[in-house]
């Protein structure tokens, strides 16, 4: 899809858009929200904000979020039977400081979040869409999506995370995203990272499968405002 469709189609993605309150277990459709969310009001405090995009069943959100009390945690998912099963985990996990978004991640990055306000990204086994005819569906094909990414990590620090089993895919972020200024690949051992492995992730272990996973970082020094 090119950006020029995106008018009409985020139009019909607004009516299937809400926030997910756990705390309160209140559900607000995003049109009833002022852009750009407040972070600070939302969640009551000035922690940073990291954000899952595909949070699937909520697995990777709710073990974060109990290792890392001091990060405000969100999860973007499309799926609303997804969306309810990561509701259901969180809540039985008492994850309720964490928020759901029920919205497609473009558009949700591209209307609702503000510039810089975003400490890391997490995208892990983002559809692949193995078919070549399906490629264009790959979320790393989206511009609107990899200009949300680059305009709303903070400028100096924010980071993505990506793994795949996915080795073409994998290839293909790789590319897209060391072709995005100012995000710049950080080699493994750059940075510790705490691995929590996802619902696909344990699936395709279990499998036997080679999982491919890397860290990008916005490079402060190249950064245009
Ligand atoms: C292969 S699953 C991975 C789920 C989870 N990250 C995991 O590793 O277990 C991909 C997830 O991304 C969601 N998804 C795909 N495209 C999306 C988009 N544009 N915006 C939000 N969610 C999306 C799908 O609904 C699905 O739940």
């Amino acid at each position: 899809m090119n950006e020029s469709c995106y008018g009409k189609f985020f139009e019909l993605m607004a009516e299937r858009a809400a926030l997910i309150n756990l705390r309160e277990d209140k559900q607000t459709n995003l049109t009833e929200i002022a852009p750009p969310i407040d972070w600070q009001a939302l969640f009551r405090n000035e922690n940073p904000v990291e954000i899952e995009i595909g949070c699937g069943k909520g697995r990777f959100l709710l073990e974060t979020s109990k290792r890392h009390p001091e990060i405000n945690y969100v999860g973007v998912e499309r799926a609303l039977k997804y969306v309810q099963r990561a509701k259901k985990r969180l809540l039985k996990g008492n994850a309720t400081g964490v928020f759901l978004i029920w919205s497609d991640a473009a558009y949700f990055v591209d209307r609702y979040i503000r510039a810089g306000t975003v400490e890391a990204y997490h995208v892990y086994f983002p559809d692949p869409w193995p078919k070549q005819r399906h490629h264009k569906r790959r979320l790393f094909r989206n511009k609107v999506w990899l200009r949300g990414l680059t305009r709303t990590l903070n400028p100096s620090i924010g980071r993505i995370h990506i793994a795949t089993d996915h080795a073409e895919y994998f290839y293909e972020i790789h590319d897209s995203l060391t072709h995005t200024p100012p995000l710049v690949y950080l080699p493994p051992g750059t940075i510790e990272i705490g691995h929590i492995p996802t619902s696909f992730e344990m699936k395709y272990r279990a499998e036997g499968r080679k999982i491919y996973r890397a860290v990008y970082q916005m490079d402060s020094a190249s950064y245009k405002a």
